[in-house]
């Protein structure tokens, strides 16, 4: 653990608990031997990747953050009402600051915890936040928020709002998000409060074409996950020879993000050589789409109570306020 005493006082701290890259080549080496190849989504988000989600977001197919951002807006006041005094926002996988800004204005915690995976990104934007909320305390940690972790002790006697928007906890399995979501009960400790943004089922059409969209954005973001790869771990990824594909899996209730090998080929990685047949899919991301009902019951079997929850009028999206019991 590191926390970078340049960038360390009173109101501002930064917390390194980055796993070791000898950790990330194990866990991509186990997914890349298994009979159908998968890779955490994790593995987008590099600095390219955390840009191109952001422009994801602005995209017209993409209804999902658009229609999240609205719903905060409507509810915001009622979200705040309904919390304590003394509140610290542990934003998980925090990202850009677009969707922080507007909920720091209405609760005006005491402190805000961004948590994310990619450090530099991470840091830039909790340093631009610091111009703008001068008052606030930020302690940014550098974490993969899929493993525990530890708050920083600064904000020990707080009151916790974990924050998840953007229906982020659809990229796992349904019974890992219950996983996740006990971790969060033991990082947020009983009378934390989580406020979650969850996308729900809907027409196909809307869904395939949110995550297959005509500018070719999602596409890109998809193949970055072979740049970082290669990158971060010196493989060697040939881009011209995977695509990205995208479908709704009915069954499941998730859009499935794949890039498919164009051509039977070999990549090496780290000491491994991995071949691909012509047509193999290597699986990058399920997002699930869950029903107001089926997404309480996943919060109850992590012994989250249900506060409140919204929904647009084209009950498109769903925001729940939880607090652990
Ligand atoms: C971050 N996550 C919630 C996005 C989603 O919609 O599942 C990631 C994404 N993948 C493709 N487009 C956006």
């Amino acid at each position: 653990m590191t926390t970078s005493s340049s960038l360390s006082n009173e109101q501002f701290a930064f917390l390194d608990l980055k796993p070791e890259v000898g950790v990330i080549v194990d866990e991509v080496h186990r997914g890349l031997s298994l009979e159908a190849k998968a890779i955490s989504p994790k593995f987008f988000y590099d600095e390219r990747g955390s840009e191109l989600f952001d422009a994801i977001t602005e995209l017209p197919e993409y209804y999902v953050t658009r229609t999240e951002m609205a719903l905060f807006e409507a509810h915001m006041e009622e979200i705040a009402a309904a919390l304590e005094e003394n509140i610290c926002v542990i934003e998980y996988g925090s990202g850009s600051t677009k969707k922080i800004r507007r909920l720091l204005d209405v609760l005006k915690p005491e402190a805000y915890v961004p948590v994310d995976i990619s450090g530099d990104y991470l840091l830039s934007n909790a340093q631009a936040l610091l111009d703008d909320f001068p008052a606030l305390k930020i302690f940014p940690v550098c974490a993969d928020i899929t493993q525990s972790f530890d708050l920083p002790v600064q904000v020990n006697e707080l009151r916790p709002l974990g924050f998840y928007p953007g229906s982020s906890i659809g990229n796992f399995e349904p019974a890992q998000a219950v996983d996740f979501l006990r971790r969060v009960h033991v990082t947020l400790g009983q009378g934390g409060y989580f406020l979650v943004g969850v996308d729900a089922k809907k027409d196909i059409s809307i869904l395939e074409a949110a995550y297959d969209d005509a500018a070719g954005v999602t596409a890109q973001f998809n193949l970055n996950t072979l740049v970082h790869l290669n990158e971060k771990l010196g493989a060697d990824f040939d881009l011209d020879h995977f695509e990205h594909f995208s479908r709704y899996n009915a069954d499941q209730g998730c859009i499935q993000m794949f890039l498919k090998s164009t051509v039977a080929q070999q990549v090496n990685l780290v000491g491994k050589v991995i071949s691909f047949a012509e047509g193999e899919l290597l699986h990058t991301e399920n997002s699930y789409k869950y029903a107001k009902e089926e997404f309480i019951a996943l919060a109850q079997s992590a012994q989250f109570e249900c506060l409140k929850s919204w929904q647009d009028s084209n009950q498109w999206f769903s925001l729940f306020l939880l607090r652990a019991c």
